[in-house]
């Protein structure tokens, strides 16, 4: 198991909200991100942090159904996908998702684990559940 280069163990939305925002001070231009944790985790709270962070005043919901939502508007484009109703191991390159990956943003990834296990990420998030409101936030250096 790798290393985490950050944890922080979050008792609330709130709180997970904050460490997001600042978390976001560490991205740049073309950085990507794979949250992964299970359904209710917080991969969405998380997102909707890290926007805060990176400037956009708007909210950030679940892009479920259009699979990628783009927010332009702030210092860097930022794309948020949810990759939750891919087929395991879906081809990346078939998805056509790539294009979004080399357009020198932030790209956030929802359920990045449906991607084949090559693919490679600048961080990696997991969030746990550990029962209530707390949440363990661990950070993976890609
Ligand atoms: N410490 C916490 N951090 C983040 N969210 C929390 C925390 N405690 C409770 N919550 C709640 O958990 C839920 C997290 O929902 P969210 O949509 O972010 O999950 P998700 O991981 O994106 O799920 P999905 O896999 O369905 O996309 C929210 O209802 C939020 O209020
Ligand atoms: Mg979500």
């Amino acid at each position: 198991m790798p290393q985490p280069i950050e944890e922080f163990r979050s008792a609330s939305e709130a709180e997970t909200l904050a460490w997001a925002e600042k978390f976001a001070a560490r991205l740049r231009a073309g950085d990507t991100v794979a949250l992964s944790g299970n359904l209710g985790a917080g991969k969405t709270v998380l997102s909707r942090g890290i926007s805060r962070g990176l400037g956009f005043a708007g909210d950030v919901h679940s892009p479920s159904y259009a699979l990628i939502h783009e927010y332009t508007g702030a210092r860097l484009p930022l794309f948020h996908m949810d990759l939750y109703r891919l087929a395991e191991g879906a081809d990346w390159e078939e998805i056509g998702l790539d294009h979004y990956f080399q357009q020198g943003g932030i790209c956030l990834v929802e359920w990045a684990e449906r991607l084949p296990a090559g693919q490679s990420f600048s961080y990696r998030i997991e969030l746990i559940i550990e029962g209530g409101d707390t949440r363990r936030i661990r950070v993976i250096a890609g």
